[in-house]
């Protein structure tokens, strides 16, 4: 399997974090201490935002990294189960071992090939975080940043950020809100935005491991999981895609029909040990509810808990929690072990700024980038 490595290069510089790290942790399995996500990092106070709907319902966000704490949602026998996985402190999302539990990736969600892209002629660099390539807009990207929250009613928080002019190699100061909206029919609602002062790429997504038989209840592959999508984009040996649009068909990759996570992963085949598993880009086939594409259904085989994925995005990254460690612990005291959560995180394709035939990701100054994902569970 890849080794992944994050260098820790400059983070520990570039974040001052003045928190309530070592209160006593009064978390239970339902609550999180809101003590525990308070503090400031580089000026900007910390708070845990909690939506609820009527129907009992419950999100909690905190706005390091704009990210989902934890997702409670009724399983088969009413009992509410937490979906997302994290952890019950602000400070423990600060680690560059595993950085994207629950959080808002960006200003370019997944790789750019080498760090390296070029606009009307203009060559830009980023910092490459992974493997000589650039992953999740590098080694601070949105993921470590102090986000400003607004909540509005029970239901809805929206984050705001500017990633500055040249931060992370970007160009353009980029600003961007996201919205996260927990609605009566336990649906997660998550609206993205972003404007530029200077031509640039965008390409935001939410990365939440899931678990639908709840954080910390074993692996997911007895996870039944539909793609609706023909094709996927094959990658080299760094996880780069090739420019290959290929078919799904008579691969491991085919979750046309459902099918569970684990049949077909451990098979002999170059694409599945490129990623340690599935670490891939599905292209959605565009079929439609509401004006959205559909692009998953993911069913949890203890909890009964199904999650129905629709997106105004393209494609579908599906990361199997290849990297998984035992290297952390997570809200409930269990440790992230082997795949025991996974990513669909709804995407323009990875490495667009260098591949022609993919959906273009750039944004310029008087556009606005706008795109909406729903995460809607049912039973
Ligand atoms: C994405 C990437 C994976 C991995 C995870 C985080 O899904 O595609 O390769 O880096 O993020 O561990």
């Amino acid at each position: 399997m890849m080794k992944k490595t994050f260098l820790l290069v400059g983070l520990a510089t570039a974040l001052s974090w003045t928190a309530c790290q070592n209160q006593a942790n009064k978390t239970t399995d339902t609550e999180l201490s809101d003590s525990s996500f308070a503090g400031s990092i580089d000026g900007q106070e910390m708070t845990l935002f909690t939506l609820k709907n009527e129907k009992g319902a419950k999100a909690t966000f905190t706005n390091f990294g704009a990210r989902i704490v934890s997702l409670w949602v009724p399983d088969k026998e009413g009992n509410l189960t937490d979906v997302v996985l994290g952890f019950n402190k602000a400070g423990d999302y600060n680690n560059p071992e595993e950085p994207y539990y629950g959080t808002i990736v960006g200003p370019f969600g997944n790789r750019i090939a080498k760090g390296k892209f070029t606009l009307d002629g203009e060559e830009y660099t980023l910092p490459t975080n992974n493997g000589g390539n650039t992953l999740h807009g590098g080694f601070k990207g949105v993921h470590f940043a102090a986000w400003e929250g607004k909540q509005d009613g029970d239901n809805k928080v929206t984050f705001s950020y500017t990633l500055p002019d040249k931060n992370e190699g970007f160009p353009g100061n980029i600003s961007m809100t996201v919205t996260y909206k927990l609605t009566d029919d336990n649906a997660l609602e998550i609206d993205y935005t972003a404007t530029t002062d200077k031509k640039t790429v965008v390409n935001l997504t939410n990365h939440a491991y899931f678990n639908l038989n709840g954080e910390g209840s074993g692996t997911i592959l007895d996870h039944s999981l539909q793609i609706y999508g023909d094709q996927y984009t094959p990658v080299d040996s760094t996880l780069i895609p090739t420019g290959e649009l290929a078919t799904v068909k008579g691969t491991p990759f085919d979750f046309s029909q459902a099918k569970t996570i684990g049949k077909d992963i451990e098979q002999q085949d170059e694409q599945l040990r490129y990623g340690g598993g599935y670490d891939h880009n599905f292209i959605l086939r565009g079929d439609k509810v509401d004006n959205l594409n559909h692009a998953a259904t993911l069913i949890g085989d203890k909890s009964g808990i199904k999650m129905d994925i629709y997106t105004e995005e393209p494609g579908l990254q599906f990361y199997s929690g290849n990297f998984m460690a035992e290297k952390v612990t997570l809200k409930n005291g269990k440790k992230d072990a082997f795949r025991t959560g996974l990513c669909l995180e709804t995407q323009h394709f990875p490495d667009a700024p260098n591949q022609a035939n993919f959906p273009s990701t750039v944004l310029e100054p008087g556009q606005t980038y706008t795109t909406k994902s729903i995460y809607k569970f049912s039973l």
